[in-house]
């Protein structure tokens, strides 16, 4: 009997002046290679630091990843106890809108693993004034461990990327991209639902980790903006201070040709 000899597909890092990216086929390969990451990145900050501080992305992209996560693979392998959920940015929908990122979040993930409800901290979205929600959510964030700057310190920050290169509700052009001092905002979106709350880049530049999901020949140009640092593109504009950018992409967003990777 011939032995298998299929080469078990092993993520590669591609040199790219987007060092370090890890570039995968495809969507599975996508949810695997990030939850892989995810749980490992958490187990890091847990053993140097017992807790790990967790902004989670919304959109679609993050979801299959975000079940793999909260599956059978992953669901015993990472201290959840010790696992602190935030939002990376979050629609101003009830909670258990379809719209709602906590809302996929907890139905792909949060609802699978042993995290103690406390420790699950959505944005304020019952309270009507956009302001008053940002206020709050930041004051929420002070629990947070700080930087040298004083500013609250995630242990990783997980975001998407728009076609348009917007990343978690930082929008092209939006005054929001030049708040220097707030940590969390209100926004008015051009992409549905339009009301929203959103980390600040001091804020997300502040952590020790900020991983980027993109999937998706739609995301190519977003990308390519990204990797000339397009200061134009609010994606750009995360450069974590003293900490770790990754992107996890798919062969369909790096490349005209995907069969040339
Ligand atoms: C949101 C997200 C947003 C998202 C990008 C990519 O609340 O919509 O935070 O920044 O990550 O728009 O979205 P997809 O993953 O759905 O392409």
């Amino acid at each position: 009997m011939t032995r298998c000899t299929k080469k078990r597909w092993q993520p590669r890092p591609v040199a790219e002046a987007l060092q370090p990216v890890i570039v995968v086929p495809g969507p599975e390969a996508m949810a695997e290679t990030a939850a892989r990451w995810i749980a490992d990145t958490i187990k890091a900050s847990v053993a140097a630091r017992a807790r790990c501080f967790l902004a989670l992305a919304g959109g679609e992209t993050p979801r299959a990843c975000y079940r793999v996560l909260g599956g059978p693979g992953f669901r015993n392998d990472v201290p959840w106890s010790a696992v602190e959920i935030y939002w990376s940015d979050e629609r101003l929908v009830p909670l258990d809108d379809p719209a709602s990122n906590y809302a996929m979040a907890r139905a792909a993930l949060l609802d699978h693993v042993p995290i103690p409800a406390r420790q699950i901290h959505p944005a304020p979205v019952e309270q009507p004034d956009g302001a008053l929600a940002a206020e709050a959510y930041a004051r929420e964030l002070g629990a947070l461990p700080r930087d040298t700057s004083d500013r609250p310190r995630f242990d990783l920050i997980l975001l998407g990327l728009g076609e348009d290169g917007h990343t978690a509700s930082l929008f092209p052009g939006d005054p929001v991209l030049l708040e220097e001092r707030a940590w969390v905002r209100a926004v008015r979106a051009s992409k549905p639902p339009p009301d929203r709350l959103t980390l600040t880049l001091p804020l997300i530049n502040a952590s020790r980790a900020v991983l980027f999901l993109v999937q998706g020949a739609a995301k190519r140009s977003a990308l390519q903006a990204v990797r000339r640092r397009d200061p134009r593109v609010p994606a750009s504009l995360v450069q974590p201070v003293d900490g770790e950018l990754r992107f996890i992409v798919d062969r369909e967003a790096l490349v005209e040709d995907p069969a040339t990777v």
